[in-house]
């Protein structure tokens, strides 16, 4: 059954804490207290909205085409401005925005390029422009061995759905051919104190399930879902996902 949208919500929000030291680092560099008008591009539910709403005394735009998440959006997070409309053709005047950012976004666009291009058109000279969260699943590792597999089915679930699995290593490349200047590209570390909470568990396998039913049987699924828990329960699992950040000038 499809996630809803208030499910996605949760697995949005979980994402936003893998990326939330990133964002503590970078907001100061790019001068997010200073800032009056900040478009988060491809904003699903808010899952940035408030956060940025909390640390900046700007108006905070937020823009998808996904309609259901933006009313979710809208309802969590009532200070942001909203609008339906596509990425690679943002419906804002140049030079209006400090600061224009995505987070987990370029992945699922026909054409990233055009996306950071927008991007820039819609930020003022010199503001920023920050692709917060960019996945590499060609450079997952899972461990233990019997779990190897998950790195294929996801990556074929994605390239089905449309996403480009690898647009993490293009990144820095996608910014250039944009035309961003000083370009700083990175990848996020990873901490790791304790196991996910069964909650968190039984979330990312929904989102495996939902995104990878065609790829593997419900059977298979299911096995590979038990191994996984039981390797977390020994407290041997590893899972790991290059994700990568780009920051520019306009
Ligand atoms: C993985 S979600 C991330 C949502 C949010 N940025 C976050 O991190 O919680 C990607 C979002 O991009 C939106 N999206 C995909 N292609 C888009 C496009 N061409 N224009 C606008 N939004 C788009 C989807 O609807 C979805 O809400």
């Amino acid at each position: 059954m499809p996630l809803s949208a208030s499910e996605w919500d949760k697995r949005f929000r979980q994402q936003a804490v893998w990326t939330q030291d990133l964002r503590h680092y970078l907001y100061p560099k790019i001068g997010l207290k200073k800032a009056e008008n900040v478009l988060d591009v491809g904003c699903g539910t808010g899952a940035l909205i408030a956060e940025l709403t909390s640390q900046s005394k700007a108006q905070i735009y937020g823009l998808d085409l996904d309609l259901p998440r933006l009313k979710l959006a809208m309802r969590k997070a009532s200070t942001g401005i909203y609008s339906g409309g596509n990425a690679q053709a943002l419906p804002f005047p140049a030079n209006v925005f400090d600061l224009t950012l995505s987070h987990f976004l370029l992945l699922w666009v026909d054409d990233p390029v055009r996306v950071v291009q927008e991007m820039r058109r819609v930020t003022t000279p010199g503001g920023s422009i920050l692709a917060l969260a960019e996945p590499d699943y060609g450079g997952r590792l899972d461990y233990p061995p019997s779990l190897a597999q998950l790195k294929e089915i996801q990556t074929k679930a994605l390239r089905r759905q449309g996403a480009d699995p690898h647009l993490g290593r293009k990144l820095r490349s996608i910014f250039a051919q944009a035309g961003c200047q000083e370009i700083v590209t990175g990848v996020l570390g990873g901490q790791w104190f304790e196991a996910p909470t069964p909650e968190e568990l039984n979330l990312e396998w929904s989102v495996i399930a939902e995104d990878a039913g065609e790829e593997v049987s419900a059977k298979e699924l299911r096995n590979l879902e038990l191994q996984a828990k039981l390797a977390w329960e020994r407290n041997e699992r590893t899972l790991f996902v290059p994700t990568f950040y780009a920051w520019g000038k306009a």
